[in-house]
């Protein structure tokens, strides 16, 4: 049995040490926010906060976080370091229409809010840098960049 924080709550699981805390997320406690794509840490759509920076959670065995604060699309606006953030962001993507298909969303929406934590007004090549990682198969890079400039001015 771990024990792991998800959204500031206490979780404890029963899994083998190295299962990968996205399927932990997703079928031992149900959090379906976190997408899986590749498996690999290649497309970005399983990201998710490790204290509060972007990590893949498909890559990341369950023995590893056991120190760690998670923080998942379905707690980042309850997160006080980072809610006011997490709620410009998810604005600015409803505001500017960013998903056509949806499924990378929530992996490129905790990449956005880690880089606007970060950086309150990032430029293009910064947005370039802190998004390279998060893939899209349906090409809303543009809607995301206008996004991320929406949610940080
Ligand atoms: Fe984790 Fe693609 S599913 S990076």
């Amino acid at each position: 049995m771990l024990t792991i924080d998800i959204n500031d709550q206490q979780h404890q699981v029963d899994v083998e040490a190295d299962t990968p805390l996205l399927w932990v997320l997703r079928d031992v406690l149900h959090m379906t926010g976190t997408k899986f794509g590749c498996g690999k840490g290649l497309c970005g759509a399983c990201t998710v906060h490790l204290n509060g920076k972007p990590v893949r959670s498909c890559s990341l065995p369950i023995s590893a976080i056991t120190t760690a604060k998670i923080t998942t699309i379905e707690g980042v606006e309850n997160n006080l370091s980072n809610a006011s953030t997490a709620i410009a962001v998810k604005q600015a993507w409803i505001t500017e229409n960013v998903p056509q298909c949806g499924y990378c969303q929530s992996g490129q929406i905790m990449s956005a809010i880690a880089l606007i934590g970060n950086n309150k007004s990032p430029n293009d090549e910064e947005i370039n840098i802190a998004m390279s990682g998060n893939l899209c198969r349906c090409g809303t890079y543009k809607r995301i960049k206008s996004a991320i400039k929406t949610a940080s001015n």
